[in-house]
């Protein structure tokens, strides 16, 4: 282990390369990024960085994303069949024949969706900018919102905004049930519960805070609670634990671990950088429209999401 993490950090000085992870990583993939974060933050933070090499521990949108924002730089993932199955629920074709039949909607996408779909978009969103992004939109302005039905119905509910929902959802987060975190309330009667807005309606009911993974990160270290019921992909509990180890993390339920995010491992770490591959590249006819929805999205979003260094 210790000779792949020196090779990795010597390999990427060597290739002027910084390394992102989201949350959900393993613990050892967090561990050697230069920065962790939510979907906003590691966007921001490829947004700006002066590196010529951009390697992405995420899910494919993810680097999309990245290499979208930053078309001269090489973005490259560890496994690039590391996917996520809710981006995939919608496709371009899709979503044009749905615009056909609200023609008057402003199309808001989250950012778990391919390149195509946010070229069709007119702005995008992350979990943690949501409200902001859809408060945006005029009163009199018909939503579609695609493609979480249940980030849709949150963000619905707390602004008081109708929205046309996508009937997509994240396998992952909907593992978790109404029924698992009363069990584990019965058991840990202090603990305060925290979930991301991928869960289901009667999961978030149930909660004391929503947020992204990293509003969940920041809740957790601020609070004085010392028992977090957490009910997202597994994978945070790695940085929980690592910024508040004073505290006890209990998962939700051990069910809720999405097996994409645990595709890149340190080993395809080493030879992306290695190989310089898999590349992921975005067709500028594509990139061009995609970029118009995220920009608009990151000019609403000017506070950062805190990508932090691990
Ligand atoms: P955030 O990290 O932006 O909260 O998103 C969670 C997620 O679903 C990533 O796939
Ligand atoms: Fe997609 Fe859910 Fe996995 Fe995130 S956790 S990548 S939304 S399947």
């Amino acid at each position: 282990m210790e000779s792949i993490v020196k090779k990795i950090l010597a390999l990427k000085n060597r290739r002027r390369a910084v390394i992102l992870a989201h949350n959900y990583q393993r613990g050892e993939v967090q561990d050697i990024a230069d920065f962790t974060g939510d979907s906003l933050g590691l966007s921001q933070q490829a947004a700006r960085t002066d590196a010529e090499v951009i390697v992405f521990c995420g899910v494919h949108f993810m680097a999309e994303t990245a290499a979208i924002l930053c078309p001269n730089k090489v973005v490259l993932m560890p496994d690039a069949q590391a996917g996520c199955p809710m981006a995939n629920m919608i496709t371009a074709e899709d979503l044009r024949k749905k615009k056909e039949e609200l023609p008057n909607a402003r199309v808001v996408c989250y950012v778990n969706t391919t390149a195509t779909v946010k070229a069709e978009s007119d702005i995008c969103c992350t979990s943690s900018n949501a409200q902001k992004i859809v408060a945006s939109i005029p009163l009199e302005e018909e939503i579609l919102f695609v493609p979480d039905k249940s980030l849709g119905a949150y963000v619905s509910s707390k602004i008081g905004r109708r929205m046309h929902l996508w009937p997509g959802y994240c396998p992952t987060h909907h593992r978790i049930l109404a029924q698992d975190i009363k069990k584990r309330k019965e058991e840990w009667p202090r603990a305060r519960v925290v979930v991301h807005p991928e869960c289901t309606p009667d999961v978030i009911a149930l909660a004391d805070h929503v947020a992204s993974t990293t509003g969940i990160a920041k809740h957790c270290r601020e609070t004085s609670t010392k028992e977090i019921i957490v009910g997202t992909e597994n994978g945070i509990i790695h940085r929980l634990k690592k910024e508040s180890p004073e505290k006890t993390f209990i998962p939700a339920t051990p069910q809720a671990v999405c097996p994409n995010m645990k595709k890149n491992t340190l080993e395809k770490l080493l030879w992306c950088l290695e190989d310089m591959e898999p590349h992921i590249t975005v067709p500028e006819s594509i990139a061009s429209r995609a970029r118009l929805a995220i920009e608009r999205m990151l000019e609403l979003s000017e506070e950062p999401s805190h990508a932090v260094k691990p």
